[in-house]
């Protein structure tokens, strides 16, 4: 063993050491450019090569193999166990023609989507939109809108109560009455909104669904404005083909109440399993404002008259893209979501 090969072993030896102490990769770095480095103590020692006899050259040459390779391999273990950004750096530095990450930002929910798409068609139309609570008291839901003390849907079989008496709104129509009472006739608005039933959930029914509500109040206001406004959205939403058809029915808040629906836009009228064989499909409960709700927010029956009409945005939406289960709109699948 020479000089030269004790040195190097004791370099190699202090260059593990060091790596094993450093705090970054700045360090390790300052570590690489000391020990082996162009101007470092290995290429220094090397210089010495010239002096070794013939016979020891051999075990030199490979006594600086083999404490370079241990430097390098302390190195290397370092930069590992400080996170090996660094390391990485060193054998693949940053590639800037690499395209940037796309940020994905997502987009509104289908429904959210369709309810703006139903209000930018009303407001076309002269309604402005509002909004109402989703919690609301039994007024409001319920008396406000002339149903009577006996009415099914005042159950708690079919309404959300909380202790202290208020509900979950069972439909957008409180949003008439607050809009009443805080405005004077001629008034004409939609309100888009959640509303909450105990339902059993299936392909047509949720525990919370949406609906747009739409209320125009002024003098001498028909059913034929009602059928004018509500043909048209049908139109604006399906084209020109779809027809719509207004059934006799029964609200506590509209005299006389239609039920209201598109002519079926999957068969064409034909009839088909998604109109069940009828050619249409029930979308909307509408009527003539009844004299006593207007009587109960203070306007003149005498005076002014009004529609109102209240819309399914879920069967809305299953029919608008063909959606065969609405339960594909909560169960928050990014497959379905992306779709839109
Ligand atoms: N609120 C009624 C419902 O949820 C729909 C409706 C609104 C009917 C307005 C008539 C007028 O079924």
């Amino acid at each position: 063993m020479n000089d030269i090969i004790e040195a190097v072993n004791r370099a190699a030896a202090d260059a593990e050491m060091k790596a094993a102490a450093a705090a970054d990769a700045g360090a390790l770095e300052a570590l690489r450019i000391e020990y082996l480095g162009r101007n470092g103590l290995f290429p220094e020692l090397s210089k010495k090569m010239g002096s070794v006899p013939p016979e020891e050259r051999k075990a030199t040459g490979s006594a600086f193999n083999t404490g370079r390779t241990r430097i390098q391999n302390a190195l290397d273990e370092a930069m590992a166990r400080l996170g090996g950004a660094g390391a990485k750096a060193d054998k693949d530095a940053i590639d800037l023609t690499l395209p940037g990450r796309k940020a994905a930002p997502g987009h509104r929910h289908p429904i959210t989507q369709l309810a703006d798409e139903c209000v930018s068609v009303f407001r076309r139309m002269g309604f402005v939109a509002v909004d109402g609570p989703e919690i609301e008291d039994i007024y409001h839901n319920f008396d406000a809108l002339n149903t009577p003390d006996d009415h099914p849907s005042r159950d708690p079989k079919d309404t959300f109560y909380f202790p202290d008496g208020r509900i979950l709104r069972s439909q957008t129509s409180p949003v008439q009455i607050r809009v009443m009472e805080t405005h004077e006739p001629p008034v004409r608005i939609v309100a888009p909104g959640r509303v909450f039933r105990r339902d059993t959930p299936d392909a047509t029914h949720g525990m919370n669904f949406h609906q747009i509500e739409g209320l125009y109040i002024d003098k001498g206001v028909s059913m034929a404005d009602l059928k004018s406004v509500l043909q048209n959205f049908a139109w604006e939403m399906f084209g020109k083909d779809v027809n719509i058809r207004l059934r006799p029915h029964f609200f506590p808040f509209t005299e006389p109440s239609v039920e209201y629906d598109f002519s079926c836009v999957v068969c064409g009228g034909k009839g088909c399993n998604v109109c069940k064989n009828s050619g249409y499909i029930e979308i909307a409960g509408a009527g003539m404002v009844d004299p006593n709700v207007l009587k109960n927010v203070g306007y003149d029956p005498e005076v002014w008259s009004g529609y109102a009409f209240g819309l399914g945005l879920e069967r809305l939406a299953m029919l608008r893209y063909r959606i065969p289960d609405l339960r594909f709109l909560y169960d928050n699948d990014i497959r379905f979501l992306e779709q839109f």
